[in-house]
C-alpha cells in the first residue's frame, strides 16, 4: 500500500536537503558543491546544499560563503563544538528537504548514486537509502589493504546492531520525518548506524565505488576508532536493553535471595524466632532490597514521583510471582510426575524461571512503569 508521503511526493518531488560535513576541505568543497548543484538540475530535484563546518583553519566556510552568490548553498559555522556526527545533527535539524542526504565533502562518495537513492524513497519502498561499499557493485579505489580490513573488522562489530552489509558507511538518504522526536546521542563518527538502529527504519543498499579524498588528508585516526567502540556499546545497550535489565534483575534476584537467607538465619539463630515468622521478614528484607537495586540499578531510575504506590506494587507483584512459582510447582509434581526423587528441585526451578518473568515484566511495566518516574534516566 501506498504510504501518504509517497502519494503526496507523486504529485511534487520532495525537496532534498544535502548535509556536507566539514573539517579542513578548501581543496574539496568547491567542485563537491559544483557537482552536487549540477546533479539536483540535471534530475530536476528541488534541493539545498548544507555545509556544517567547524571553523577550518584552511577557510572552507568563507569559501562557501563566496559560492552562495552562485548556488544554493549556505554555512553553518560552528565555534565551539567538533565531530563529524553532532555536525550531521545539525545539519538535519537546519535542512527544509524532507529527504536528508548525508555525505562527505571529500569527492569519496559519488554524487551520481545520489538519484538512486533517493527514488526508492520518493516511491515509499524505504526510509533510508546507504552508500555501500561491500555489496556486490560496490568496492573501494586505490584503498591499501590495512584500511580495508579495519573498515571491514569494524563492520563485523556491528553485526548485531543491524542488516547492513556495511555499517560503517557515512553516505545517506533519509526521510527527514522518521527522525523526528528520537533522541540522538552518537559518540564520534557513525551518524548512519546511530540513525538505522534508533529509528529501526526500513533502509535500502546502494551499491557505491569509494574513491580516496580528492584532496587533503582523512581525519580518521585512533580515537576515532575508540569512540567508535565506545558508540558501538551504547548502541548495544540502547538495542537490547531488555535483555540486560533482564540480566540484571536476575543478579539482583540472586543477591536477594542471599539477604533472604541471612535474616532468616540470624533472627532463628540469635533471637529464637520461629523460622516461619522470621521467614517472613527475610522476605520483606530481600523485597525491600531488590526495590532499591532495581530502581536504582535495573531500570536506573533516580527520582520519583509515587513511591508508595510504586513500592506497594513491586512487593504485590514479588507476592504474585511467589504464588506462579508455587502454582506452576503444583502442576508439574501433580500432572508431569515430578513429585518423586529430585524431580521436584527442578519443578521448583522451572516455576522460578516463570515467577522471575511474571516479576520482571510486572517490575518494569508497573512497579518501573516510565510515567511513575520524573526525570528519569535510560542506559
Ligand atoms: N564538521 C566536521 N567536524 N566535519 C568533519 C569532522 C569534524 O570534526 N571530521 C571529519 N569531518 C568531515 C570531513 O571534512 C569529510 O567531509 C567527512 O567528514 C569525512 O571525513 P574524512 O576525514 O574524509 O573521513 P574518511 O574518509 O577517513 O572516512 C569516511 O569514510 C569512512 C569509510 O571508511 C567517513 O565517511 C566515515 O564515516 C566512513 O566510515
Ligand atoms: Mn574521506
Amino acid at each position: 500500500m501506498m504510504s501518504s508521503f509517497a502519494k503526496r511526493q507523486k504529485e511534487e518531488k520532495p525537496m532534498v536537503s544535502v548535509i556536507l560535513p566539514t573539517y579542513n576541505e578548501a581543496g574539496n568543497i568547491k567542485i563537491t558543491i559544483s557537482l552536487l548543484s549540477e546533479m539536483l538540475n540535471d534530475e530536476r530535484i528541488k534541493g539545498e546544499i548544507i555545509v556544517v563546518d567547524d571553523d577550518s583553519p584552511d577557510g572552507t566556510a568563507d569559501i562557501v560563503r563566496n559560492l552562495a552568490t552562485e548556488y544554493d548553498v549556505r554555512v553553518h559555522l560552528r565555534k565551539d563544538q567538533r565531530g563529524l556526527a553532532t555536525a550531521v545533527l545539525k545539519g538535519i535539524e537546519l535542512a527544509k528537504g524532507e529527504i536528508c542526504v548525508v555525505m562527505d565533502a571529500d569527492l569519496s562518495h559519488p554524487v551520481s548514486k545520489i538519484p538512486d537513492m533517493i527514488s526508492p524513497i520518493i516511491q515509499g519502498d524505504c526510509e533510508a537509502a546507504v552508500g555501500c561499499r561491500w555489496v556486490p557493485g560496490g568496492g573501494c579505489i586505490n584503498w591499501p589493504l590495512t584500511r580495508k580490513i579495519v573498515s571491514k573488522g569494524a563492520g563485523l562489530l556491528a553485526r548485531g546492531l543491524t542488516r547492513l552489509s556495511d555499517p560503517t558507511s557515512g553516505f545517506m538518504a533519509v526521510r527527514n520525518d522518521v527522525l523526528d522526536g528520537i533522541e540522538f546521542y552518537p559518540v564520534g563518527w557513525k551518524i548512519v548506524l546511530e540513525i538505522l538502529v534508533k529509528t529501526n527504519c526500513r533502509f535500502i543498499e546502494v551499491p557505491i565505488m569509494f574513491s580516496d579524498r580528492h584532496e587533503g588528508e582523512s581525519k580518521l585516526n585512533l580515537r576515532v576508532l575508540i569512540d567508535y567502540l565506545r558508540h558501538l556499546w551504547k548502541l548495544y545497550c540502547f538495542k537490547y536493553i531488555k535483555c540486560f535489565q533482564f540480566i540484571k534483575f536476575c543478579l539482583v534476584g540472586i543477591s536477594g535471595f542471599l539477604i533472604d537467607t541471612l535474616v532468616l538465619v540470624s533472627l532463628v539463630e540469635l533471637m529464637y524466632i520461629d523460622p516461619r515468622v522470621a521467614a517472613i521478614f527475610g522476605f520483606l528484607a530481600a523485597v525491600s532490597y531488590n526495590y532499591i537495586l532495581n530502581r536504582l540499578w535495573t531500570f536506573h531510575l533516580p527520582s520519583i514521583a509515587k513511591p508508595y504506590y510504586s513500592y506497594a506494587s513491586f512487593v504485590l507483584i514479588c507476592l504474585l510471582g511467589l504464588m506462579i512459582r508455587i502454582g506452576v510447582m503444583h502442576l508439574l509434581i501433580e500432572y508431569a510426575g515430578m513429585g518423586t526423587d529430585l524431580w521436584y528441585v527442578f519443578a521448583s526451578f522451572l516455576g522460578i524461571v516463570a515467577g522471575t518473568i511474571f516479576n520482571f515484566i510486572g517490575s518494569k511495566y508497573v512497579a518501573f512503569s516510565e510515567n511513575l518516574f520524573r526525570n528519569e534516566r535510560r542506559l
